[in-house]
């Protein structure tokens, strides 16, 4: 059987279809099996003649397209529970995220919802009957199943969880699940009693054993009753990124299996306890190539200094202030395989930080005497056991970058390292963008230097990512 692409058609034709399928309450493939079928039988509508739907409910709020093209879709079927209301948000969070979504109420759900909001929300028709002739012609529940990239159930009701791992399918939102090739997204929501009691635990056990995916729920108060416990829905936003999640194609995780360490930020190091030396650091640099390892599979330890940045997702990150500090947190967080410093640690420290907050005296300024600082690139380049495999450190310079660099490779025993200029004009140090040089050392032990043009400092992060995996794979 061929398949007919509606994208592919001439502009003039999908505008009558989006225009006669919008008045019809129907999507824009439904509408091309409605001519089809009218033409097989021989009585074509005259586009004169459509008419709309003659229940306010029946009729799509909102002129409706059907899935734009190289989006996702999404079957949401809206189970009878309170939280029902916050599918309405999650309809939006996911238009958000450029995926069309097609709503499935159960029967109980409109007692909780109506379609005609749904529907408005969603700017597509809303199904609600099993055997409604409009979309049973040709098995619309199947299609509901299939012609879509994730079926979302939220809430997911006790009673739709025992009905899927019983394999129920007598109203229309369980006969899509059963009928579903699609990977399928829960977000329960009930009682506590009710998710504690053991049918619903041997359900949600069959479920997980089925590979349906689950997100929640979460512990909070109860919104009918004065109960509270483990039951309340995840929130839309969660419930939209868990959704994502599953849709986004696998990515390469090509240091999978490998171990991190990244140090990142400035130091701070006292000189009483209010006042310390510190630099003008951001961590943004840092932060991004733990982000990047992470996205590229890594398990990865961020040890940072004192920075005003988030954790990154799936990120240990290990907050100091001290260069010792660093020093002895990158330690503690090895063996590693590789290990990137691009902290900018300060070199020296105050010789006798005071116990109290210098004061002002007629004898002058107090004397601050300087002592040298660990340099944790150095130690960890040329410790003998616990060397990463790969050791690169950061060069921030104000002038002769690479005259400077070269040396301080050579000079710290590392194996790359990333140069930047740092010097005020060019905006580095706490902005967004970064233009670095990598040294690295060829087979022969020669530098090598390769100079990259301005990118962003997630842009600089990839790159590197990416020519340290490529390396990894060559020595593995
Ligand atoms: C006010 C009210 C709130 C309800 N909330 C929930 C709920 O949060 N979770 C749940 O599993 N059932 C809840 N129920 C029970 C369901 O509505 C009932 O089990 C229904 O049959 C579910 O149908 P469905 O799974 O087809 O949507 C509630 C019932 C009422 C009357």
């Amino acid at each position: 059987m061929a398949s007919l692409t509606i994208r592919k058609l001439d502009d003039a034709i999908k505008s009558y279809l989006r225009l006669r399928s919008a008045k019809n309450g129907r999507s824009v493939e439904e509408e091309v099996r409605v001519i089809l079928r009218e033409y097989c039988e021989g009585s074509p509508a005259p586009t004169a003649s459509l008419t709309l739907p003659s229940t306010p409910a029946e009729r799509p709020a909102v002129q409706r397209t059907g899935p734009a093209i190289g989006q996702a879709s999404v079957t949401l079927i809206i189970g009878g529970g309170i939280a029902a209301f916050k599918s309405l948000e999650l309809i939006r969070r996911l238009k958000e995220r450029h995926i069309d979504v097609r709503c499935v109420l159960t029967k109980a759900a409109q007692q909780f919802v109506t379609p005609l909001s749904a529907s408005a929300l969603s700017h597509e028709r809303v199904y609600t009957d099993l055997f409604d002739p409009g979309s049973e012609f040709d098995a619309g529940h199947i299609r509901l199943a299939r012609e879509c990239d994730l079926i979302v159930v939220a809430p997911a009701t006790a009673d739709l969880m025992a009905k899927m791992a019983q394999g129920h399918a007598d109203d229309l939102a369980s006969a899509i699940l059963l009928a579903a090739n699609r990977p399928i997204l829960l977000a329960p929501a009930m009682n506590p009693l009710m998710w504690n009691n053991a049918a619903t635990r041997r359900n949600v056990l069959q479920l997980r054993r089925d590979g349906i995916h689950m997100i929640g729920p979460s512990a909070g108060e109860m919104a009918e009753s004065n109960e509270a416990g483990v039951g309340r829905m995840s929130e839309a936003i969660e419930i939209a990124a868990a959704a994502v999640d599953i849709l986004r194609p696998p990515r390469p995780r090509p240091l999978a299996g490998k171990r991190v360490l990244i140090t990142a930020g400035p130091t701070h190091e006292a000189i009483d306890p209010v006042r310390y030396i510190a630099n003008r650091s951001s961590g943004k640099q840092g932060f991004a190539i733990a982000a990047a390892a992470q996205a590229a599979g890594a398990d990865v330890t961020l040890v940072s200094g004192p920075v005003e940045l988030r954790d990154p997702p799936g990120v240990t990150v290990i907050r100091v202030e001290s260069a010792r500090d660093m020093l002895h947190r990158v330690e503690a967080a090895l063996p590693a395989d590789i290990a990137i410093f691009a902290a900018a640690v300060a070199d020296w420290r105050v010789a006798h930080e005071g116990e109290q907050k210098l004061k002002k005296t007629s004898a002058g300024m107090p004397p601050l005497q300087l002592v040298e600082n660990p340099d944790i690139l150095a130690t960890i380049s040329k410790l003998q056991d616990k060397r990463p495999p790969l050791v690169i450190g950061f060069a921030a310079e104000t002038e002769q970058l690479i005259h400077n660099a070269k040396a301080k490779i050579a000079r710290k025993g590392c194996d790359w390292i990333v140069a930047n200029d740092v010097s005020p004009e060019t905006g580095v140090m706490g902005g967004d963008r970064n233009t670095v040089h990598l040294l690295t050392r060829d087979d022969d032990n020669k530098i090598r230097v390769d100079s990259w043009p301005v990118m962003t400092k997630e842009q600089v992060a990839a790159e590197l990512v990416a020519k340290i995996a490529k390396t990894m794979e060559k020595k593995s």
